[in-house]
């Protein structure tokens, strides 16, 4: 594939030839017409010239005889001109004087009277056997008495003017060769100078590796077609940079989260198996094991989880949901739990549906109604609502107690972010709970929200969209 694809640089080095030749031939033709118009004329007045002198000639010629006895004067007129040739006739048609030979008869044409002079228009193509040649003929008068007529007839064989012309073609061939040759030649070093931005960008896109992505472009001494690549290059690089430095956090996360359960783990068993213990002594700590046990399980299934609904692997299985009873189902769940904190669950929903996956939703809302739980005084109520809006179903879990400090409002969604660090070490608590409520609402192309302020309530909502399909 890459062997296929030829490279910018020749592209336009071709290009460049293929301009330069076309317009190198243009000219040249132009120059060729110009130069083959110039011969022509030039060949016409000097065979107009002649004539002149020929006419001339015949005066001083005191009768048709002694022009026939004594013709070198008139040959003489063409003598030293290649390719000119004279003929005289008298009026019945005899040849008088032909200086020599044509290599093909020269046509008859109505001869320019003697009252003026050959003009250009006078001059006619004449079809040679080496070309295109030019005959003019004019009436001339013998200096007899009589003033005999005599037709004289001056033409030119188109070999040297064709053989001239057909060199200048030919220089000018190799001409536009050679240039073109050499627009391509210099055409590509110009590229090649011209695209060594474009090689900047290469190379430090090739420095760039996932510990190095701080490198970054600079766009200041860019030239301005590939400012908006470099922009979008370290945009794309700043993303990178946030991506990996957002997954490393999370493997150390991980890493510091699962440290806590196993050294509990390894002590406990170092202690217990370091003397002879009771079957009770055992037992305990077996049992006391097991909160370990959920903890690390919990932690791997919610990692799982979020790892999953990142790579966009969780298939959505939506449905509708009637939130009276959905809602109603979750309260039930949690009644316990609620008892033993001493809170109350408030359920208003009137008869509000959404669309949404049925283990996932419970999932989002069972995360939030837990928080809540355990953020609230004894005696409180929670309140969980379902409400219509104009283009989503908010699903909002509110509860009174200490609200959440402003600086952390922003990153309450992170993965293992937890207002009170000295919770992450209590068991129930991985920091991924809120994570995982978001993640779900980016699978269902809704929005998680909160809201927590002094004197209020901390609330959390859910925003589901009403797609236009959704009855
Ligand atoms: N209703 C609430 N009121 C006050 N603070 C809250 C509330 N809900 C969450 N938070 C704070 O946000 C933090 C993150 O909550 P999240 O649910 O993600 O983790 P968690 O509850 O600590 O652990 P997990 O839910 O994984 O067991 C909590 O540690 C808590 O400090
Ligand atoms: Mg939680």
């Amino acid at each position: 594939m890459r062997n296929r694809s030829i490279s910018i640089t020749s592209r336009l080095a071709i290009l460049f030839a293929s301009v330069t030749m076309v317009t190198f031939a243009a000219v040249g033709i132009y120059l060729y017409d110009v130069l083959a118009q110039q011969l022509e004329r030039g060949d016409d007045v000097e065979l107009i010239g002649k004539t002149s002198l020929v006419r001339h000639l015949l005066l001083e010629a005191g009768s048709i005889a002694a022009i026939g006895g004594e013709p070198h004067p008139f040959v003489d007129a063409v003598f030293g001109h290649e390719g000119l040739i004279l003929s005289l006739k008298d009026k019945d048609g005899r040849l008088l004087v032909m200086s020599r030979q044509p290599s093909k008869e020269i046509p008859e044409m109505i001869p320019v009277p003697a009252s003026r002079n050959a003009e250009a228009s006078d001059v006619h193509d004449w079809r040679t056997a080496v070309g295109t040649g030019r005959f003019v003929s004019i009436l001339g008068a013998v200096g007899d008495p009589g003033h005999t007529p005599v037709t004289i007839t001056i033409a030119r064989e188109g070999s040297d003017r064709s053989a001239m012309l057909a060199e200048y073609a030919e220089n000018l061939f190799f001409a536009v060769m050679a240039g073109s040759t050499l627009a391509a030649v210099l055409g590509f070093f110009i590229v090649r100078v011209g695209m060594r931005p474009l090689r900047q960008v290469i190379i430090k896109a090739n420095e760039i590796s996932t510990h190095q992505l701080n490198t970054r472009l600079s766009t200041d001494d860019t030239p301005l077609e590939l400012r908006e690549l470099g922009l979008a290059f370290n945009a794309m690089l700043n993303r990178l940079e946030d991506g990996v430095r957002r997954l490393s956090q999370f493997a150390a996360d991980i890493a510091h989260d699962l440290r806590t359960p196993i050294n509990t783990l390894l002590v406990e068993t170092q202690v217990i198996l370091s003397g002879l213990r009771t079957p009770d002594e055992y037992q305990a700590v077996l049992v006391s094991n097991i909160e370990e046990y959920e903890r690390l399980a919990r932690l791997v299934e919610n990692t799982l989880f979020l790892a999953r609904a990142d790579n966009a692997q969780l298939a959505l299985r939506p449905e509708v949901l009637d939130m009276p009873t959905e809602l109603g189902k979750i309260c039930d769940y949690f009644e316990g739990i609620a008892d033993e904190a001493d809170v109350r669950l408030d359920v208003a929903s009137n008869d509000v549906q959404l669309q949404a996956d049925r283990v996932l939703f419970r999932r989002a809302v069972s995360n939030l109604v837990s928080n809540a739980i355990s953020h609230s005084p004894r005696g409180s109520a929670i309140n969980i609502r379902a409400v219509w809006r104009r283009e989503y179903v908010e699903i909002s879990v509110s509860n009174n107690g200490s609200p959440i400090p402003a600086v952390h409002l922003p990153h309450i969604f992170e993965r293992f972010y937890r207002v009170d660090p000295a919770r992450s070490f209590s068991t129930h608590s991985s920091g991924l709970g809120l994570a995982i409520v978001r993640a779900i609402m980016v699978l269902h192309g809704g929005d998680a929200l909160v809201e927590s302020k002094p004197g209020a309530s901390t609330v959390f909502r859910l925003r589901f969209m009403i797609s236009p399909d959704t009855p």
